[in-house]
C-alpha cells in the first residue's frame, strides 16, 4: 500500500454522510459505503439503497455520484469520510492499483470496520490486501454477474478471508446475489474466479469458433445457438463426471477414448481449413489431445487432458 493522498477533495454538495461508529446490531439496517460507481459499482450501490441500508458512495469522478445522490445515496467528499460513514465498506475499483491507491492511505479509518474488496484481480494480490488489513476484518470477493444482474437470483458472488466478517455481513451481502464462502484463505475467491472466467471464454470461444464455421455455410449464429445451448446441457453432465475421475485420479474412457475424440478433431480443423476460417482453435485443441497421447494416456477418456494441463504431460 502507498501513501498517495485521496484524489477526490470536492467539497460536499449533496446528502452528507455522517460518521458511523455504531455497532451492527440485529435490527439496524447495515451502514454501507461503496467505493467505485463504475458500471459494476453503480449496481451494487443501487442494490444496496433498494435493500434499505443507508448507503454512501464515493467516486474520483464525483459526476457519477449524482444519479445515485438523488435516489437516496449519501455523498461522500473524501475517502477518509466515505470510509468512516459505514461499517461495511465495499470498493470496486478497476484493479488491484487503483485499491491500493484509494484505500491504502485509510488505514486508520478502515479500523474496525469490515473491508469487501470486490474488485477483480489475482490471488497473490488479495492475499497482500489481506496482509496489509491488519486493523480491520477483510474480505476479498469476486461478482459472477454482469451489473444488470446484480441483486438477481442468478448472480452469485464469490468470498473469502475473515470467516467472522463473512458471517456478520453475509445478509448484507446477500443484497447483492447469491453469497458463498470459501474460508479464510483470501486468495480463493480470485483462484475461483479466474478459473470460472476460464470456463466461461473457453466455451463462448468455441461457440464463436463454430458460428463462424457455420456462418461460411451461410447459417446464421442464432440458428446455431440453441443446438450450441442443448449440447452444452449435456456438457454439464461430463464436468461432473470428469471432476470425480480428476478426484480419483483415474480416467478410465467410460464414453469415448481420447483417440476417438482426436479424430474427430482433426475432422475440425479440416473443416475450419476448407472454410476459409482461423484454424487456431481447433489445432490448439488437437495437440493437447496429442500430447496427452504422447505421453501415455492411450486409452484414457477425456479427463486425462488433466496431466497436459497439470504440466505433467
Ligand atoms: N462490469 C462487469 O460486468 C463486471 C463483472 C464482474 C466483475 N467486475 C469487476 O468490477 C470491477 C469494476 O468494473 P467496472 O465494470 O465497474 O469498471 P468501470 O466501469 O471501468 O469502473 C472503474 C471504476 O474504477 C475507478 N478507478 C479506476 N482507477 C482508479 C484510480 N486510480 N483511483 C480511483 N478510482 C479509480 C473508476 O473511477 P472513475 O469513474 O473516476 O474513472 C471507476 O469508478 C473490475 O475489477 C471488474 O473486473 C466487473
Amino acid at each position: 500500500m502507498n501513501n498517495a493522498p485521496a484524489t477526490n477533495t470536492a467539497p460536499v454538495t449533496k446528502n452528507a454522510p455522517a460518521a458511523n461508529t455504531a455497532p451492527v446490531t440485529d435490527d439496524a439496517p447495515v451502514t454501507v459505503t461503496v467505493i467505485g460507481l463504475g458500471l459494476m459499482g453503480q449496481a451494487l450501490a443501487t442494490a444496496f439503497l433498494k435493500a434499505g441500508h443507508p448507503t454512501t458512495v464515493w467516486n474520483r469522478t464525483p459526476a457519477k455520484a449524482e444519479d445515485l445522490a438523488a435516489r437516496g445515496a449519501a455523498v461522500a467528499p473524501t475517502v477518509g469520510e466515505a470510509v468512516l460513514a459505514s461499517s461495511l465498506i465495499v470498493v470496486c475499483l478497476s484493479d488491484s492499483a487503483a485499491v491500493h491507491d484509494t484505500v491504502g492511505p485509510h488505514r486508520a479509518e478502515l479500523a474496525g470496520r469490515t473491508l469487501v474488496n470486490l474488485t477483480s484481480g489475482t490471488s497473490d494480490e488479495a492475499r497482500e490486501t489481506a496482509a496489509w488489513a491488519t486493523d480491520f476484518a477483510y474480505l476479498d470477493g469476486a461478482i459472477m454477474a454482469i451489473p444488470e444482474v446484480i441483486s438477481r437470483p442468478e448472480a452469485f458472488l464469490l468470498f473469502s478471508g475473515a470467516p467472522e466478517a463473512f458471517e456478520r455481513h453475509e445478509e448484507t451481502l446477500k443484497t447483492l446475489g447469491n453469497a458463498v464462502f470459501f474460508g479464510e484463505d483470501p486468495g480463493l475467491a480470485s483462484l475461483y474466479d479466474v478459473a470460472l472466467l476460464g470456463v466461461m471464454w473457453g466455451t463462448l470461444n468455441a461457440f464463436l469458433h463454430g458460428a463462424a464455421l457455420l456462418g461460411a455455410a451461410k447459417v446464421d449464429a442464432s440458428a446455431f445457438a440453441p443446438f450450441a445451448n442443448q449440447w452444452l446441457s449435456s456438457v454439464t453432465g461430463f464436468v461432473s463426471a470428469y471432476a470425480e475421475q480428476i478426484d480419483r485420479g483415474a480416467y478410465p474412457a467410460e464414453d469415448a477414448a481420447l483417440e476417438t475424440h482426436l479424430a474427430t478433431m482433426k475432422y475440425l480443423v479440416r473443416e475450419s481449413a476448407a472454410a476459409g476460417i482461423d484454424t487456431d482453435w481447433p489445432a490448439r485443441i488437437q495437440a493437447l489431445a496429442e500430447r496427452a497421447i504422447e505421453a501415455g494416456h492411450t486409452g484414457a477418456g477425456y479427463a486425462g487432458l488433466i496431466e497436459v494441463f497439470r504440466g505433467q504431460a
